[in-house]
């Protein structure tokens, strides 16, 4: 059966110093009082290989983008290869972000996908809607277009991936999705991949939802029925609210 998950996205922010002592904290509380769920948290390039330093299990690391490229002239690129040999494990691909502000687009983001597979790093792949689409009902349509950009993945690859759901105008507004919102497309999402990939695949993907999460909204969230965690922005930045969400699973 799937795994309930909580991941932080840090984004850009904290530099190397202050990114050391957060991880070193979110550790610490993580011992102090074991998760009930899998715990991932996705950093800077820059603080990958500290941050590996000074955490351990349960607690998981990864990176927020990689290159479509495998290697070579790509000035100022980090490739999936480079992300893995850090000791990251998993790799933040297609959040809105970056669809937004460096053009990423599905062919670049099949390709990444395919890279972080290859080199045995686990996707978090993020889709979701913007205002004017969850505004003029297309919101199904454009999620789908989304995940169905994966499709060209064999059964196996695509099993190792999981979905954040993140709608675009929950993100860093304060204004989180309903549970039932998120839960109607948890359970679209999970339907389209189920008509191209069967039941047991679509069960056995973690759909994370991310957009204002925070520990006072997290335990509502996660309690829908196809909610598998969360992709944490804001919140994550503080170890006390970080696990404050992922003790919603407790
Ligand atoms: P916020 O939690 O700050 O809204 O960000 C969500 C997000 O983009 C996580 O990837």
């Amino acid at each position: 059966m799937r795994k309930n998950i909580v991941a932080g996205n840090w984004k850009m922010n904290t530099v190397l110093e202050e990114g050391v002592e957060l991880a070193s904290q979110v550790n610490d509380l993580l011992k102090e009082t074991p998760a009930k769920c899998e715990v991932v948290i996705c950093v800077p390039f820059t603080h990958l290989v500290s941050i590996k330093g000074v955490i351990d299990e349960p607690l998981k690391l990864g990176a927020e983008n990689c290159s479509e490229h495998v290697k070579g002239a790509y000035t100022g690129e980090v490739s999936a290869s480079m992300v893995k040999s850090t000791g990251a494990s998993h790799v933040i691909l297609g959040h809105s972000e970056r669809r937004q502000y460096f053009g990423e687009n599905n062919e670049m983001l099949l390709k990444k996908t395919r890279l972080a597979l290859e080199n045995g790093l686990t996707p978090i792949f993020c889709v979701g809607e913007v205002l004017e689409e969850r505004e003029n009902g297309t919101y199904n349509e454009v999620v789908k277009a989304q995940v169905e950009a994966l499709f060209e993945l064999t059964p196996e690859e695509f099993g190792k991936i999981i979905i954040a759901y993140e709608p675009v105008w929950a993100i860093g507004t304060g204004k989180t999705a309903t549970s039932d919102q998120a839960q109607e497309m948890h359970a679209h999402i999970r339907k389209v991949i189920a008509q191209k990939y069967g039941v047991e695949i679509a069960d056995n993907t973690s759909i994370l939802y991310g957009g204002s999460c925070k520990p006072s909204n997290a335990k509502e969230l996660f309690s829908k029925t196809d909610v598998d965690g969360g992709l944490i922005g804001g919140a994550s930045l503080e170890a006390e609210s970080f696990m404050g969400i992922v003790k919603a699973f407790d």
